[in-house]
């Protein structure tokens, strides 16, 4: 019985290991970044997802068409609204993504998506794999990029997260070797560590800042933290303006409430799940994870999205009009700035910080007690109108 179980469980590993060097080659095949600028026209997908997903997500569409319209009108600018990226759809065909989603996902250059349903223990729906996982995955998406600030405590910081690898790489396809043995899998290449490492230190350098920091906990996870920060070392000798040090995660998840030192960070480069629980303590300080956008960014394919759920009991009790559309017109402003619309994005930006902070002549409660998505969206427009 254990010689059979060990059989098995190596075969299904030697099949990871297949499907992971596969990955390697195709890393190795890629080109360049896209240039949006080089294109006849840039396709904008606008995909609502679950819950409040497309109430919301439909308002950020507003706001992007609005500042875009002179670009949409001469054709260099076409949005496109991909629906079915919906846990219903998505139980029914018992895939991460439906295949015809997938496809019109492809057909565009640039993504903005609403949050979607990831099923978990005692839900009605089967166990499919996070839809946000797997269309970073499909789209190469490798770098999860959240900026979080705080101007009036000195914080900006931009967390350069790894988005296909480690922990998420083979996630979904740990081995139940016996009844009472689980092995779950960490995955680092070397290309899909240069990769991620290298755009922490080119922004770094295009955006004036000083100082980069790579987190791994490489003085236990050896091999796999061990080769991320040894990539690191080895590329920060590429940018000798910059400041390169490394963090172990859990010092430096202490180190994010001091408020002597947090204010020195600046550019954090990280594996995936560091990144991924990292990035929550850190947009708690800004107001909790609805105020933060988040940029996925690969070569091809960029995508671009809210990192709250589908609030699925707004829906349920008709309060979806009501949900607050900014942290996915935030992610609409990054989107902006990445495709090239700089002077757009800081307007919107601008206008986010009168309507939210400064001036807050509508606010959104989540009921009828406040503003509708819809009415804070044109609230937004009449703001860049009287700029
Ligand atoms: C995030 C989320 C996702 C992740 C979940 C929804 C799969 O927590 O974007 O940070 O773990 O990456
Ligand atoms: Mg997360």
């Amino acid at each position: 019985m254990t010689m059979e179980s060990i059989a098995a469980a190596k075969e299904a590993f030697g099949k990871l290991l297949e499907e992971q060097l596969k990955r390697v080659e195709v890393m190795k095949a890629q080109g360049d970044f896209l240039n949006y600028q080089a294109l006849d026209k840039i396709i904008i997908g606008v995909c609502g997802g679950d819950g409040i997903g497309p109430a919301i997500t439909s308002q950020a569409q507003r706001i992007l068409e609005y500042l875009l319209k002179d670009d949409i009108l001469q054709g260099k600018v076409e949005f496109k609204v991909i629906d079915g990226l919906t846990i219903e759809r998505r139980a029914a065909e018992h895939a991460a993504i439906p295949a015809e989603v997938l496809k019109e996902l492809k057909e565009c250059h640039v993504i903005l998506k609403g949050p979607t349903t990831t099923p978990r223990k005692g839900d009605p729906w089967p166990n499919v794999e996070s839809a946000n996982v797997a269309m970073r995955k499909e789209l190469d998406l490798f770098a999860n990029v959240r900026p979080v600030r705080i101007p009036e405590q000195g914080i900006d910081w931009t967390f350069y997260r790894e988005n296909t690898e480690g922990a998420y790489a083979v996630g979904s396809k740990g081995i139940h070797v016996t009844e009472d043995l689980g092995v779950d899998f960490t995955v680092v290449t070397s290309g899909g560590s240069e990769r991620i490492i290298r755009a922490a230190f080119e922004y770094a350098k295009a955006n004036g800042k000083t100082r980069v920091t790579a987190v791994t906990k490489a003085n236990i996870i050896k091999t796999t933290d061990g080769k991320f920060l040894d990539i690191f070392r080895e590329i920060a000798k590429d940018y000798k303006d910059i400041t390169a040090d490394d963090w172990y995660i859990d010092i430096m998840t202490a180190k994010l409430i001091d408020e002597k030192r947090r204010k020195d960070f600046q550019v954090m480069v990280l594996p995936n799940l560091y990144g991924d629980i990292i990035t929550d303590e850190a947009a708690e300080f800004q107001g909790g994870v609805g105020t933060a956008g988040s940029a996925n960014i690969g070569k091809r394919y960029s995508m671009f999205e809210a990192i709250h759920g589908s609030a699925p009991r707004m829906v349920q009790e008709g309060r979806d009009q009501y949900a607050d559309p900014c942290s996915v017109i935030r992610a609409g402003a990054m989107l902006l700035a990445h495709i090239g619309y700089g002077k757009e994005a800081d307007k919107l930006y601008q206008a986010l910080d009168i309507c939210t902070v400064t001036e807050k002549k509508l606010v959104i409660t989540g009921r009828n007690t406040g503003a509708t998505g819809a009415e804070f969206a044109d609230y937004i427009m009449e703001t860049i109108e009287a700029m």
